[in-house]
């Protein structure tokens, strides 16, 4: 059964429940306030009878007994019936006095009479309708010498109570029905956006990652709608970078590849040629796969940051790492007239991936000697306090403009300068940076002005128990 369903029918059921369990009480008190009302009435009546006819039994009077009671019952529309202490009916109010002479023991409200206890019952009675009993002991000197009955019709009160409860069953049924409509659309107003929300992500699923579901509500479904809208949105960012990456990463192969390809061309096309032709455009060759070579790597690298996301941590001296990653860059600033210096004081112990955060500094260093003309300086620094180490690595070199900065860590992204040279990267060596910092939880801030230099800022988080 569907949310829909179910909600409707809960509602209905817990609705129309204490409608009913309502309407039987309310018609359970108006019934018995009516019928109690007659009841009371009846008894003060018969009461009066028995006193009057208390006074007489037994005197020379007692012959206005009769006339009385038959006036009375007449002045009140009711049969009256005067029974003696074996219930043998002395006097009948009605006209055919069919009842006087018999004997009434058997009414249960005479034997309680007999026994001294007012008594009450209701009774239908065939051929004449509904009828109220109301039974009296009839007492002289302390003794029972009889009982009073008063029969009289209750139909009256009967079809009021009918009519009662038939306006009552039409209009809480209409009620029920109304509750019926109103908690469908309640049903349907709850389930609704959980609909749009199902059918959304049946359509995400099938790949249109763009799709948002329209749900304006603030509680609880609304919210669930809004985080499935930012997920729905990052799935899309994610699979766009995806495409991305895939496509430039297949643009920056073709490019070596057709170099190689016309290379090896003109090999075969040449005739006659010196060997050291050969060699030349061989090294070219070489050059060419070399630079395939280190794009694979990179991209495989990538592709295991992307996987592992927990780094294998050690104890390691950082200073001595950073010192490994100078010595080995050292060549490179030298060939380029770029002077490189490390000054790091004293030993600097943290809890790093050792091999990750090598390649971190490497990338970032190699950037500072590249993109820094002769004669210009790069200067790694390293201090700590209690809970990280901060690195910074400067140069003076061409600076990185407004526009390239925020993008430097992007997969594939680089300066305009370097795209045009042949020796620049492929763009991927600050985004493998920035997966190591992110892995160690740590920050890094660039800071640069084109002409100037440019400034890295890293801190990394030194313990394990701090970062997990
Ligand atoms: N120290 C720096 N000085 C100037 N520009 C830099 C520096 N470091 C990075 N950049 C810019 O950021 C871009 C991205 O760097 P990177 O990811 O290492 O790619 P690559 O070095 O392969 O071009 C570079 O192309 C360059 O434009
Ligand atoms: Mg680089």
């Amino acid at each position: 059964m569907s949310l829909r369903w179910k909600i409707f029918y809960l509602y209905l059921i817990v609705m129309v429940t204490s409608l009913a369990v309502t309407g039987f009480y309310l018609y359970s008190y108006i019934e018995k306030s009516y019928l109690d009302n007659v009841k009371i009435n009846n008894l003060v009546q018969a009461n009066m009878v028995s006193n009057f006819v208390s006074r007489f039994v037994g005197t020379p009077s007692s012959y206005l007994i009769e006339p009385t009671i038959s006036e009375y019952a007449k002045q009140i529309n009711a049969r009256i019936l005067f029974t003696n202490t074996d219930g043998k009916v002395i006097v009948d109010s009605a006209p055919s006095k069919d009842f006087e002479g018999k004997n009434l023991l058997s009414y249960p409200d005479i034997k309680e009479a007999l026994n001294g206890k007012s008594s009450t019952s209701i009774h239908n009675i065939n051929g004449v309708g509904w009828a109220m009993y109301a039974a009296v002991p009839v007492t002289s000197k302390n003794k029972i010498v009889g009982a009073i009955l008063i029969s009289s019709s209750i139909d009256n009160v009967i079809e009021l109570l009918d009519s009662i409860k038939y306006r009552m069953i039409y209009t809480f049924s209409a009620i029920g029905v109304l509750i019926g409509i109103v908690s469908l659309g309640i049903a349907s107003f709850i389930t609704n956006p959980l609909k749009r929300l199902t059918e959304a992500a049946n359509i995400l699923s099938q790949g249109k990652l763009d799709y948002k579901v329209d749900v304006k509500s603030k509680d609880e479904i609304g919210k669930l709608a809004n985080a499935f809208n930012k997920m729905s949105f990052s799935l899309m960012k994610l699979d766009e970078e995806r495409k991305r990456f895939v496509s430039d990463a297949s643009h920056e192969l073709k490019t070596p590849l057709a170099s190689v390809k016309a290379l090896i061309e003109s090999l075969i096309n040449s005739r006659n040629q010196d060997i050291s032709f050969y060699k030349e455009i061989l090294k070219d060759v070489n050059g060419e796969i070399d630079r395939m070579t280190k794009l694979v790597n990179d991209l495989l690298e990538l592709a295991r940051l992307d996987k592992i996301k927990s780094p294998r941590i050690k104890k390691v001296e950082v200073s001595e790492i950073i010192e490994e990653v100078v010595e080995s860059l050292v060549p490179l600033a030298r060939s380029k007239g770029v002077n490189l210096s490390f000054n790091g004081k004293g030993r600097i112990f943290a809890e790093i991936d050792p091999d990750r955060f090598y390649r971190m500094v490497y990338n970032i260093v190699e950037n500072g000697i590249k993109y820094t003309h002769e004669g210009g300086y790069v200067i790694v620094g390293l201090y700590e306090d209690e809970e990280k180490v901060y690195l910074t690595i400067s140069d003076n070199g061409i600076g990185i403009s407004d526009e390239v900065l925020p993008k430097i860590f992007d997969r594939f992204a680089r300066g305009d300068t370097a795209r045009s040279k042949k020796s620049g990267g492929f763009g991927l060596g600050l985004a493998i940076a920035k997966e190591i910092i992110d892995m160690h939880e740590g920050r890094v801030n660039v800071k640069s002005k084109v002409g100037e230099g440019t400034t890295f800022e890293i801190e990394l988080p030194k313990s394990k128990g701090k970062r997990y």
